[in-house]
Parts: C-alpha cells; sequence; structure tokens
C-alpha cells in the first residue's frame, strides 16, 4: 500500500526514458530487488568496482553538471572531489533524506517507492570518495521510508551488492539506517551530523566544512537523496546524455513537488528549464487554480525561497532563470496561492514554522524569530501598529547574513519579499485592523 499521491504524468513518462527518476515509481514491484535488478538496477554499481576509478567517478559526475538538490545546488562532483585523498582517517557519507522544508515531498516518494536507486546512489557516491560506511539520515515522521530503505538494505546485503569484498573487488561497504527526531534543522548538514553523533541537532561553524572534518571529525559528504538516486543513471548512460537533458547551466532533470492552490498537486518530474506557467496551468501538470481563481504569488523553491507575483512567473524552473527573477530553485517545492489568500496569513504561519525551528545556536535567528512572529502575530490579529513595516524589515535586515547556518536566511527572505511585493497589504491590515482580499482564512482554519 503507498501512502504518498504521486503525480508522474504517466503519458510523459511513456514516452520519454529521459524521465528517469520517476520512470518506475508507478509500479509497486519497482521495490523489490529482482525487479530493480531486471530493470538494470546495480549495474552501473557492478560496473562502477569493476571497470572504473573513484577519479572516473568523480569526472564523469562533474562532467554530467549535476547540481545538489537539497536546496543549495552545490555541484555533486566538484563536492566529491573535496574529500582529501590522502586522509589516514576514515571517510563517510550521509544521504540526507530529513525532508521537512516546508511544501517538499519528492524524496519521500523515491524512499517509498524506488529505494534500491538511493542505495546504489549512496553505494558509487562511496566508492568515489573512499567510503566503508555510509548511513541514511530519515526524517522521524518518515516511517514507512523507514521501513521500505530496510527492506533494501537488507536484500541488497543478502545479494552481495553491500557487505564484504563486493564482487570480489576487495571493496567492503555497509550501511547504517538512522532516523531523525523531527527537527527540521537536522537536514543542515551539519546538525545531521551531530545529531548522528547523538549531539543535539545544532548547526556546526564552518569551516571546517564536513568534507574536511565531518562525521566524527572525519571527511565527509552529505548529499540529498534525490541528488544520490541521480548518480546511476550518470555512470550507465553518461554525462553526455545527462547533459543533454534541461539547460546549460542546470543540466538534468529534477523533481517538483506542486502544492497549494491548483488543480492537481503532486511531485512532477520535468527537464530543467520547464516553464513555471506550464506546470502550475497545463492540464497534465497542476491543471490551472482552484476555483478558477486569480493567481495571487508562487512561493517557487520551497518555503525559504523568495514569493514571486503573477507578473514575474514568467520564467523557467531553473537555477539562473529564478535567480534572475531574484528568487531560488531551492528544494523544488512549488507552493500556489489564489487570490483570496491573506499575505500577512501566509507570512505568519512561516514565520512560526522558523522560530519553532531554529535550533538557537546564534542570537540574530533565536531572537529574530521570535520578535518577527511577535510583530507579524499582531498584526494578522488586526493589532499592528505605525512602524511595524519598518520594525521588521530592520529585525529581517539584522538577520539576513548573520546567522551560523541558512535558516536565518530562509526564514527571512520570504517575508522580505511578501513586504516588498504587497506592501499595501501590510498597510491595510494594519491601519484597518483586517485583511485586504475577501477572505481571512484561506485554508479554512487559523
Ligand atoms: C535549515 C536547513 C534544512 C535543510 N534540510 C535539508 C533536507 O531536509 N534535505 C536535504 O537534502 N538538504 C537539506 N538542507 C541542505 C543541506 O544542508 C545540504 O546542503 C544538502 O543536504 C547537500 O546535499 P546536495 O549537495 O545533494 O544538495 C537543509 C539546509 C538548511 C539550512
Ligand atoms: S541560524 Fe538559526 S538554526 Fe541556524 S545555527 Fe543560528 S540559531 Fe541555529
Amino acid at each position: 500500500m503507498f501512502y504518498s499521491p504521486v503525480r508522474t504524468n504517466a503519458k510523459i513518462v511513456a514516452a520519454s526514458e529521459n524521465l528517469h527518476l520517476f520512470r518506475y515509481v508507478e509500479d509497486p514491484e519497482q521495490v523489490k530487488i529482482e525487479t530493480f535488478e531486471n530493470r538494470g538496477g546495480y549495474k552501473a554499481w557492478k560496473k562502477v568496482l569493476t571497470e572504473m576509478s573513484p577519479e572516473q567517478v568523480i569526472d564523469e559526475v562533474k562532467k554530467s553538471g549535476l547540481r545538489g538538490r537539497g536546496g543549495a545546488g552545490f555541484p555533486t562532483g566538484l563536492k566529491w572531489s573535496f574529500v582529501p585523498k590522502d586522509s589516514p582517517k576514515p571517510r563517510y557519507l550521509c544521504c540526507n533524506a530529513d525532508e521537512s522544508e516546508p511544501g517538499t515531498c519528492k524524496d519521500r516518494v523515491l524512499m517509498e517507492r524506488d529505494p534500491h536507486a538511493i542505495i546504489e546512489g549512496m553505494a558509487i557516491a562511496s566508492f568515489a570518495i573512499g567510503c566503508h560506511l555510509m548511513f541514511i539520515y530519515i526524517r522521524g515522521e518518515f516511517t514507512h521510508c523507514h521501513e521500505r530503505i530496510e527492506a533494501a538494505m537488507k536484500e541488497a546485503y543478502a545479494k552481495g551488492y553491500l557487505g564484504k569484498n563486493i564482487f570480489g573487488s576487495g571493496y567492503d561497504l555497509d550501511m547504517i539506517v538512522h532516523t531523525g527526531g523531527g527537527a527540521y534543522i537536522c537536514g543542515e548538514e551539519t546538525a545531521l551530523l551531530n545529531s548522528i553523533e547523538g549531539e543535539r541537532g545544532m548547526s556546526r561553524i564552518r569551516p571546517p566544512f564536513p568534507a574536511i572534518e565531518g562525521l566524527y571529525a572525519c571527511p565527509t559528504i552529505v548529499n540529498n537523496v534525490e541528488s544520490l538516486a541521480t548518480v546511476p543513471h550518470i555512470i550507465n548512460r553518461g554525462a553526455d546524455w545527462y547533459k543533454s537533458l534541461g539547460t546549460e547551466k542546470s543540466t538534468g532533470t529534477k523533481i517538483f513537488s506542486l502544492s497549494g492552490h491548483v488543480n492537481q498537486p503532486g511531485n512532477y518530474e520535468v527537464e530543467l528549464g520547464f516553464p513555471l506557467k506550464k506546470l502550475i496551468y497545463d492540464p497534465e501538470y497542476g491543471n490551472g487554480i482552484l476555483g478558477g481563481k486569480k493567481l495571487k504569488g508562487v512561493i517557487p523553491g520551497g518555503s525559504s525561497t523568495p514569493i514571486l507575483t503573477p507578473d514575474m512567473i514568467d520564467v523557467n524552473l531553473d537555477y539562473e532563470s529564478l535567480t534572475s527573477v531574484g528568487s531560488m530553485l531551492g528544494s523544488g517545492a512549488v507552493i500556489v496561492f489564489h487570490e483570496d489568500t491573506c499575505i500577512v496569513w501566509v507570512i505568519l504561519k512561516l514565520i512560526h514554522f522558523y522560530r519553532h525551528e531554529s535550533c538557537g545556536k546564534c542570537t540574530p535567528c533565536r531572537e529574530g524569530t521570535g520578535w518577527l512572529e511577535q510583530i507579524i502575530r499582531r498584526i494578522e490579529a488586526g493589532q499592528g501598529k505605525p512602524g511595524d513595516i519598518e520594525e521588521i524589515e530592520d529585525i529581517c535586515g539584522n538577520i539576513l547574513g548573520r546567522t551560523v547556518c541558512p535558516l536565518g536566511d530562509a526564514a527571512v527572505m520570504p517575508i522580505q519579499s511578501a513586504i516588498k511585493n504587497w506592501r499595501d497589504e501590510w498597510q491595510y491590515h494594519i491601519e484597518h485592523g483586517k485583511c485586504l482580499v475577501k477572505s481571512e482564512f484561506p485554508f479554512g482554519q487559523k
């Protein structure tokens, strides 16, 4: 039984082998190792172990242009190359399956429906960096994913894809499944490492970066589920094939989690550079705005990214295009809201989340998110005061770029964009003590 709705657009999947990540996820048999193998699974892992050197694997991934799908978009092969080759310490790989960014629900589908693809990607990445013990850190609430990954791991051990002397290569690789406790901050890579070590999930000051000093002070690579699940396809089909998808600088495909006021929410795998408007309005994808209402705004890359207005959505979904309109691709969670949504209400929900999830290590984030929530909650309740907007802007300015980890920036970027783009609505809320738009409670809840 599957718990998450997944819309992969059957027609497109059938017509194009290039949408590799979701190619088989509609088939419940895909979770079984035999089905996975019959479809070419673990072929890349064998190829890497028997025909390639770690340097060749890193070069192929570098050449493919793959960028991390966890949010920051850092080039994956380049990150792997930072692990020192001469370090006498063990090296570790951690697959980041914490997936807690509001709106993001793509990694969950991969874990539930194609768990071996993730394990194969993790194994190849481990080989590339010389790691013999790899971890997957799964969001605590994702019990079903946890079960699926554990079951797949057992199958992989039983078939000799993990363990000692894999395929007689002399290479040993073990895997540990670790579940989180449901804290968003534990998706931040250094807090994740602390959490695996049994410490409180708090971000670490960098440098040193994890590639030099990560888990147990050893060289460590942290990669997102989607990034790692992509790697076997690059090894099997080559960097040139991967580069032929997407745009010149944003290569490959990406899963977008579309949610909010659209007729057909779901997870859609598309080539990077896909038009945002098409994702929202095309009957094959979002199929337009709920109730035929007008669009008011779009959060394009997860709740941490600046919000777009309707006149900004003529943009393509790739790293460069979204940056050019002042936002970010982030984790690929596209959240849509329509004309009856109060922007102050939206921002209150977001800042409440960030205040609650702040790890408390640095003052601007710990205190600032609390102050922001207090002021915004007051405005939303109809008790705003003249000067509130300026105060919010001032606090945001004192958080942005001044925190230990990017959670501080993530908390303020949507607020800054919401004030810039809908300042009149904030002013109306303060002056009249109520929303400018028709509905006060757009999702039927306060
Ligand atoms: C507050 C916060 C939460 C994050 N949560 C996640 C997450 O749930 N999953 C994820 O892959 N990356 C998350 N990241 C990004 C990770 O720190 C890291 O950049 C990523 O796992 C690297 O993988 P990639 O290079 O494959 O993208 C988060 C970052 C921050 C600041
Ligand atoms: S920015 Fe926030 S979450 Fe990140 S280290 Fe500082 S207090 Fe913790």
